[in-house]
């Protein structure tokens, strides 16, 4: 079966093809240039980009596939979170492949999407049902929750942020520092040159509570503004910046990841998110796991960020499972 997947929740144009679990193609045309100078993503700016680019992704994934349209057996989109305007792009795309050629559509949640993109190895997809239950992470620029997951498309969201994103808070400290956008590589990147043994003492905000998988990123984010604007605002003063707040969000992450699988018994974990693509993030999880004795699930570093191989991933085990949406499929912005 050949599923075609479809992805513009935000700033990514995205088409990729699918066969039975393989990755034939995956096509990703990113407006983020456009966005840049805003210091975030213009949701109009982002919308007029997909409308232009959504056919010559689309047929770029069709092509490097080596595949027709008439070849295309079911169409899977996202359905939300996201930002409306771009989400009907999307939809709009699909629902119309789908009339025209009747084929089954199916609307993704985008965030699930993200998880799925956590167990694809070399181009070769392990279905999430063959390693339920576990605890599905979500650390993107819009989002950061903890997912309990026992079922396939019944998520339960045990954990969340209680204001900023990890992704997000990564880009407004950025734009502090005036590094630029997306913050989350040069924020890494800055951080690296940082050698010194006095970092910062950031707070790790929700930790002492035992119980709670809540995020709070903002506080983190507004200290490191108040330490900048007294500081003498060197090189190295940026650099320590860089280094101290990514280990303040990274140190929190990873504890209540862990901790989720404690409270829970679940000792498995699938994450998924642009924030993925952290080297620090990557090695703390892989650490921590080995101590925990966890599976862990990190998704390869090209399918962390905004795809749709994840979409077309998650929709083949739904569509194999039964599951449907028709031409009535709208945009969840809110999810
Ligand atoms: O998943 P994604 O591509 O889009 C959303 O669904 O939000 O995530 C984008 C976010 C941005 O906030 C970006 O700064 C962050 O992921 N990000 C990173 C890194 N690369 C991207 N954050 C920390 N370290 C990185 N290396
Ligand atoms: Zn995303």
């Amino acid at each position: 079966m050949i599923t075609l997947g479809i992805e513009t929740s935000c700033d990514e144009t995205a088409a990729a093809i699918l066969e039975d679990g393989k990755v034939l193609s995956s096509e990703v045309s990113s407006s983020v240039h456009l966005h840049s100078r805003y210091g975030g993503v213009i949701p109009e700016i982002a919308s007029r980009f997909h409308t232009e680019f959504i056919c010559p992704v689309f047929e770029k994934a069709l092509h490097d596939a080596g595949k027709r349209v008439e070849d295309i057996d079911r169409i899977a989109v996202t359905e939300g979170p996201g930002l409306p305007g771009s989400l009907l792009v999307g939809l709009a795309f699909a629902k119309a492949l789908s009339f025209a050629r009747t084929l089954p559509i199916l609307g993704v949640n985008h965030l699930h999407g993200h998880m799925a993109a956590s167990t694809i190895r070399d181009g070769v997809k392990l279905p999430l049902s063959g390693i339920m239950p576990f605890i599905g992470v979500v650390v993107s620029g819009g989002h950061t929750s903890i997912f309990e997951c026992r079922e396939l498309g019944k998520f339960r969201e045990i954990g969340r942020t209680r204001d900023d994103a990890a992704g997000e808070a990564f880009d407004k400290v950025s734009k502090i520092l005036d590094l630029g956008y997306p913050g989350g590589p040069l924020v890494e990147e800055k951080a690296r040159g940082y050698d010194g043994d006095d970092p910062i003492p950031f707070a790790r905000p929700l930790l002492k509570d035992e119980e709670s998988l809540d995020f709070s990123f903002s506080g983190i984010k507004t200290a490191a503004l108040y330490y900048w604007r007294d500081s003498s605002r060197s090189e190295e003063e940026k650099e320590k910046v860089c280094f101290s707040f990514q280990n303040a969000i990274i140190d929190t992450l990873v504890e209540k990841v862990y901790r989720a699988t404690r409270l829970t018994g679940i000792k498995r974990v699938a994450v998924g998110g642009g924030v993925v693509n952290n080297t620090l993030f990557r090695q703390r999880m892989t650490e921590r796991r080995e101590k925990e004795d966890v599976e862990l699930y990190l998704p390869e570093k090209r399918y962390c960020s905004d795809n749709a191989v994840m979409i077309a991933a998650y929709a083949e085990e739904l569509f194999d499972a039964g599951v449907r949406s028709d031409l009535t499929l709208n945009a969840k912005p809110l999810g």
